[in-house]
This record gives structure tokens, C-alpha cells and sequence, in this order.
């Protein structure tokens, strides 16, 4: 469980490389009193991002990194959240693998949205997978980040039925939505709210 110094929200960043409507949920809740968590910093590793203008709407400071050197935009990028003082990670949307070395560094304070019932369809082109399989059912997993691939321990999951005419844009919406109240009640049950 992540501790709470005082009552000073935990200073966290949030890690993206597409559209970022999970980061536009999750700096609303940021914003609101029962969320323990600020967020300070976002990252990306794609400057064309559009969830990057949540940053400006919200005056939160994002940086670029382009991970073709990883061992060494990983060194850089945790100077970054040295000196913004950050204690917790959020990946939303964040299409990268983070190293072994770069999740030691902040063990047990990285979480990730997935949008699967972890620890079936790990990976990409999850709803795609999902519909040709005939599941009945789909969802979404908040889980910690260890170093395999969508693997770490989950935090809560959330189940939605496969509507019988279902196509893999329809169920990525439906599971969307889902994910943005999914990530906050995550993160509520790390803080033990
Ligand atoms: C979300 O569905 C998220 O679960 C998924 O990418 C989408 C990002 O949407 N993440 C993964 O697939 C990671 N393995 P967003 O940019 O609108 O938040």
C-alpha cells in the first residue's frame, strides 16, 4: 500500500502515447478532495500524442522522450521525476515497455489500465482477440507493473457482456468507459480509501 504523508496528495505522473482520455479522467479526479494522489508531471514517447493537450488545458507539465535509446531515456526520465518529486506512476495508454532497472526504481508505485480481464489478452489488439474468440464477456484490469508484460499483481477488474452484434470498435468504447472509473477506484484501494 502506497502511505500518505500528512494529508498532501502523492505527487505522481502519468505516462501516455495516444489519446489520453484515461489521463483527462484522471487529472478530474486528481482534482477532487477524496483523491489522494496530485498529478504533476506527463509523460510521453510520442510528441504527436493528443492527450498531451490535457497538459496545457491544465497547466501540467509534459515531457517528450523518444525511447530509440531506452537504457538511456529511462536514466533521464527518472532524473525528471527526481527533481518533480514524483512517488507514483500511472500508465495510460503508455505503449512501451518500461525495463526491469526503471521498475525497481519505483517498485510497487507503478500502476497500469489494461483493457482486458488480466491474465487473458495480454498485450495488443485486445478486443480484436476477444471477438474472435466468442467471449461472452470483456473488461478491464487495473494491475501493478512488474517486469513482465501486463503481468503484475491485479487491483480491481471490472466485467462487461459482449453484446451479440459487437465489433471491436464498439467494445474498445465500452470498455473505455469503464476503464475511467475502473482507474480511480484503483487507485482509491492503494491509498486503502
Ligand atoms: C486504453 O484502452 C488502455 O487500456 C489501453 O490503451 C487505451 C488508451 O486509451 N492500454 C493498453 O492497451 C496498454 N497495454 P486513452 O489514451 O484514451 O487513455
Amino acid at each position: 500500500m502506497v502511505k500518505l504523508i500528512g494529508c498532501k496528495k502523492t505527487k505522481t505522473a502519468v505516462f501516455i502515447s495516444g489519446t489520453g482520455s484515461n489521463l483527462k479522467s484522471l487529472i478530474k479526479f486528481s482534482k477532487t478532495k477524496k483523491s489522494p494522489i496530485s498529478i504533476d508531471l506527463i509523460i510521453s514517447n510520442n510528441s504527436k500524442a493528443k492527450g498531451l493537450k490535457h497538459g496545457k488545458i491544465n497547466k501540467i507539465k509534459k515531457k517528450v522522450f523518444n525511447f530509440n535509446k531506452k537504457n538511456k531515456i529511462e536514466n533521464q526520465i527518472l532524473s525528471v521525476l527526481k527533481e518533480y518529486e514524483i512517488k507514483m506512476i500511472c500508465l495510460a495508454g503508455f505503449m512501451k515497455i518500461l525495463s526491469k532497472n526503471f521498475i525497481g526504481k519505483f517498485k510497487g508505485k507503478i500502476l497500469n489500465i489494461h483493457p482486458s480481464l488480466l491474465p487473458k489478452y495480454k498485450g495488443l489488439n485486445t478486443h480484436q482477440r476477444v471477438l474472435n474468440n466468442n467471449e461472452k464477456y470483456s473488461g478491464c484490469t487495473v494491475h501493478f507493473v512488474n517486469s513482465k508484460l501486463d503481468s503484475g499483481k491485479i487491483i480491481l477488474q471490472k466485467k462487461v457482456k459482449i453484446s451479440k452484434n459487437e465489433t471491436k470498435n464498439s467494445l474498445g468504447k465500452k470498455v473505455l468507459a469503464l476503464e475511467h472509473k475502473l482507474y480511480r477506484k484503483a487507485i482509491l484501494k492503494v491509498f486503502n480509501r
